[in-house]
């Protein structure tokens, strides 16, 4: 079924304020996200923080419930975590990486997974090896299949890059990874809520989420999944009461599920928020948000590249809800302002986020403008009619 705009805009209040072309930010919340928080903030305050949780039981378990269905997974395979940075490496640095180990990637790797790949360079002595793109500017899978070795012990790519509309083919990538006996690590924060995710498909045993972008829930919010078969062989980096037991005093047990890569305090009514968003991407169906999502960020990079001057940047056979360009003689950081000036909502992106990509195309900076489904085709006309005004 198409998305009912109108419907799914008077569930927006952000809408009537603001152009929002920044859903790779942070989306718009439907107001039945902010409503779900706020109702649970008020709860603690009215009974007690943990009384309002015990009371909130069977609904915390219905979002590991609600993101095992978005990700066609078991709910024990699910550990809710405050944002898909620390979902991600709560896998990684779970990994038992040694010395001459290689760690494959791919050149739109995102900053903090290519950080923690170099401290594992540094600190255990692995080798990062990054595999070319092919013509279309993704991960070239058959050089990745060449470049699997018996000493590869992770394949670790980003589905969507934070600076572009590139989706990476994460299941042809799968199936290599499986095919060779490789754990693979998906960083799926900006895929997550513009398009279906089934693990079963794309083939990976680890992928990490957040809340904010386009799945529509609260800041401060993201997940992990890890795949049964391995979730049993990886031991958290860090542990806590809530991930182990302590057991007597010199021992203690794992949670046997993927809980054991969360911990105890969280923020119980962001947590709900969030199982609140996925519920609602659920009900408009992943496959109907992807149709709208690509086909307005297509009339976007189309109407853009229409101004002379405008040079469109994502790169990939698939594209996304992400639009990204840059406009000669125009700083992006300066765009930013003058589009906010006008209530309009764009972000930038420059090396430090994905720095092989950037300085692989010698893209300094760029403008990023991120559709969602709530958008329209005239907001899309009054962005492009202010970009060529700057
Ligand atoms: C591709 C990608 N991975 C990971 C992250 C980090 O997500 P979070 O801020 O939720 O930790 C981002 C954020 O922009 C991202 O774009």
């Amino acid at each position: 079924m198409p998305i009912d705009v109108a419907k799914v805009r008077a569930d927006t209040p952000g809408v009537g304020n603001i152009l929002h072309f920044n859903n790779a930010g942070a989306a718009l919340p439907p107001r039945s996200v902010v409503s779900t928080a706020v109702r649970h903030l008020e709860r603690e305050a009215e009974i007690g923080g943990y009384e309002a949780e015990q009371e909130a039981h069977g609904r915390l378990e219905a979002v590991y419930a609600s993101i095992a269905r978005l990700l066609n997974c078991d709910a024990s395979e699910v550990a809710v975590i405050e944002n898909a940075t620390r979902a991600w490496d709560m896998a990684f640095y779970s990994l038992p990486l040694r010395k001459g180990d290689r760690i494959l990637t791919a050149m739109a790797e995102y900053a903090s997974n290519y950080i923690a790949f170099l401290q594992a360079a540094k600190t255990k002595g692995v080798e990062i090896v990054v595999v070319p793109n092919d013509n279309h500017g993704q991960i070239d899978v058959a050089a990745l299949s060449r470049m699997i070795d018996e000493r590869t012990k992770l394949i670790a790519i980003t589905h969507v890059p934070t600076n572009g509309g590139l989706v990476n083919p994460a299941a042809a990538v799968g199936r290599v990874a499986r095919r060779a006996g490789v754990p693979f690590l998906l960083d799926a924060c900006q895929s997550a809520g513009q398009m279906p995710l089934d693990v079963e498909v794309i083939g990976c045993d680890m992928l990490s989420a957040t809340g904010r972008k386009f799945l529509r829930g609260p800041r401060g919010t993201g997940f992990l999944y890890v795949r049964k078969s391995i979730l049993e062989k990886l031991e958290p980096a860090f542990l806590d009461l809530h991930a182990a037991t302590w057991t007597s005093k010199d021992s203690y047990k794992l949670r046997p599920d993927a809980r054991r890569f969360e911990n105890w305090e969280t923020n119980i009514a962001a947590k709900l928020g969030l199982g609140t968003a996925v519920d609602y991407a659920l009900a408009l169906g992943l496959g109907d948000i992807r149709s709208r999502v690509v086909s307005l960020a297509g009339s976007l990079r189309r109407r853009l590249a229409d101004i002379p001057g405008v040079s469109v940047k994502d790169l990939g056979a698939e594209k996304c809800g992400i639009v990204t360009f840059t406009y000669e003689g125009r700083e992006p950081e300066k765009m930013r302002t003058q589009l906010r000036a006008k209530r309009i909502n764009a972000w930038i992106s420059g090396p430090s986020s994905t720095r092989l990509d950037m300085e692989d195309r010698q893209i300094p900076m760029l403008v990023r403008s991120s559709v969602h489904y709530y958008n329209t085709e005239q907001e899309i006309l009054r962005f492009c009619e202010v970009v060529r005004s700057l």
